[in-house]
């Protein structure tokens, strides 16, 4: 994993500027002695996010920042979102298949960053994607060693699993061969077990259509597909 000089100095601005500890990373208890600051595990979170490569925009969001407004309306949803998020290991196990689709800015990244993080928090390994960069990193593998081990990674050890605008990869037929390559990861994927979550900005059965019939059959199975509607909270953002 690449950390450049602008990440390393904001990592060690958490414990530099840690008032705990004073910068020391630990501090004295009259009981227990030398005890590790909690800047310590601030630090190993922040590089356990960067290493799943989630957008720093979204590492931090809260379902408490939803608007009210936005609750109001997905109501639904979001209870069905609160079960499927629960546990998360229990969601590795099962192979299970979560796919959230709505308009633009109706907070689908942002949700996603929110269950990657508290993968982590919960002991498992998530990761982020868009289905673009997985087509890519599918295709460049066998040339590129680099691409060869993030993809690796990603089938090998990862938990939770995060793929993006699993649409945009709209490509004229099933056999061009980016399309073939996205269709053989999401099969290789398929095969590992993973709590694997896409996004989409429409409706899943439309982008199921878009899939060879045997991958189809086996998204379809196993999902489990919420809607969000209503306003996107970008226009509130400009
Ligand atoms: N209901 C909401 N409450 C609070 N903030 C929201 C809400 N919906 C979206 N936002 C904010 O609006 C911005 C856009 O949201 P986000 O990127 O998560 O949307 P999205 O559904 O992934 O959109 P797209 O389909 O374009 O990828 C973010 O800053 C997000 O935090
Ligand atoms: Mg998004
Ligand atoms: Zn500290």
């Amino acid at each position: 994993m690449e950390i450049g000089s602008d990440f390393y100095r904001e990592l060690e601005s958490i414990t530099l500027n840690c008032k705990k500890c004073g910068g020391t990373g630990f501090h004295r208890s009259a009981r227990k002695g030398r005890v590790q600051c909690t800047c310590v595990a601030k630090i190993t979170k922040a590089l356990a996010l960067h290493k799943a490569n989630i957008p720093v925009r979204y590492q931090n969001f809260d379902k408490r920042k939803l608007t009210s407004a936005f609750k109001a309306a997905n109501k639904r949803s979001l209870d069905l979102f609160k079960e499927q998020t629960d546990d998360i290991n229990a969601q590795v196990r099962n192979g299970s298949l979560l796919w959230l689709f709505s308009k633009p800015g109706l907070a689908k990244s942002s949700l996603v960053g929110w269950v990657l993080s508290r993968a982590l928090d919960q002991g498992a390994v998530p990761y982020y994607l868009r289905a673009d960069r997985l087509a890519g990193l599918r295709m460049d593998a066998g040339r590129d060693s680099e691409a060869k081990a993030t993809y690796q990674y990603i089938i090998d050890d990862v938990d939770v699993l995060a793929i993006e605008e699993i649409e945009k990869v709209y490509l004229p037929g099933h056999m061009t061969y980016p399309a073939q390559s996205f269709y053989s990861a999401l099969a290789d994927i398929y095969d590992t077990a993973k709590f694997l979550i896409v996004t989409s900005n429409e409706q899943p059965v439309e982008v199921l259509r878009m899939f060879p019939d045997y991958l189809g059959d086996r998204f379809t199975e196993k999902s489990v597909q919420i809607g969000f509607s209503g306003k996107s909270g970008r226009s509130s953002h400009a």
